[in-house]
């Protein structure tokens, strides 16, 4: 999918998906709150979408989140006055972030370099605005490690892409590694389907 049809899919479904954001919590809170819960200083959320990991993040951090979708980015802002926070949301494209580098002590990102047209480059961009001894951390989702629930996301990969933009079987831990980002610590959970990531920027992995 293009950008442009990227927009227009979330501008159909962020009303859909702010709605429904209390059932996505339950299934990935956990995750959630066990790679953003530490961030402190200025923190990038790239893709923020509705702003689901706003409430993870402490209270002190400085907030900016950026999406390609207005409408997302309304409910964003929506989400930050009902918890009550301070936070800049600006429309950008992930993989052209307008900020200088080393901008950032902490970059966060969920559920998002899926629906990317070119993850590589955004994880790049990620590590490009995060100040060296900052952090970057992701929770991402992709191909089950329970094979009947592999062969299931597999046999409707083409049709979940083509109504979401959402590349389901993707594996995030070759993406990262694609990007030649330096892996700190990563974990699975929910039968494989989530894998979270802490990235030290600045490292050279010689990929
Ligand atoms: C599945 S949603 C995840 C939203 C949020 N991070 C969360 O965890 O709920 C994917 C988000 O990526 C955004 N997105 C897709 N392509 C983008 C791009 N190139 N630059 C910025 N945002 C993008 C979409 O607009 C959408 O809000």
């Amino acid at each position: 999918m293009s950008i442009s049809d990227i927009k227009a899919s979330y501008a159909e479904y962020a009303d859909w998906i702010h709605r429904f954001e209390r059932l996505d919590r339950l299934v990935t809170g956990r995750h959630r709150r066990d790679r953003f819960g530490d961030v402190n200083g200025e923190v990038l959320d790239v893709a923020c979408g509705t702003g689901t990991n706003f409430r993870y993040l402490p209270e002190a951090v400085e907030l900016v989140g950026i999406d390609i979708s207005p409408e997302m980015l309304t409910k964003a802002e929506a989400t930050l006055t009902d918890l009550g926070r301070n936070g800049t949301l600006r429309e950008m494209d992930a993989q052209d972030l307008a900020f200088p580098d080393d901008s950032f002590d902490a970059v966060i990102s969920a559920l998002s370099t899926c629906t990317f047209p070119d993850p590589v480059a955004a994880l790049r961009e990620m590590e490009r605005v995060c100040k060296p001894e900052g952090t970057i951390r992701l929770v991402e989702h992709g191909r089950s490690d329970v094979e009947l629930v592999a062969r299931y996301q597999e046999w409707r990969a083409d049709a979940h892409y083509a109504k979401t933009g959402c590349r389901w079987t993707q594996e995030p831990r070759e993406i990262v590694t694609e990007a030649g980002l330096s892996v700190r610590d990563v974990r699975t959970g929910l039968a494989g389907m989530i894998t979270t990531f802490e990235i030290t920027p600045g490292e050279d992995t010689g990929t």
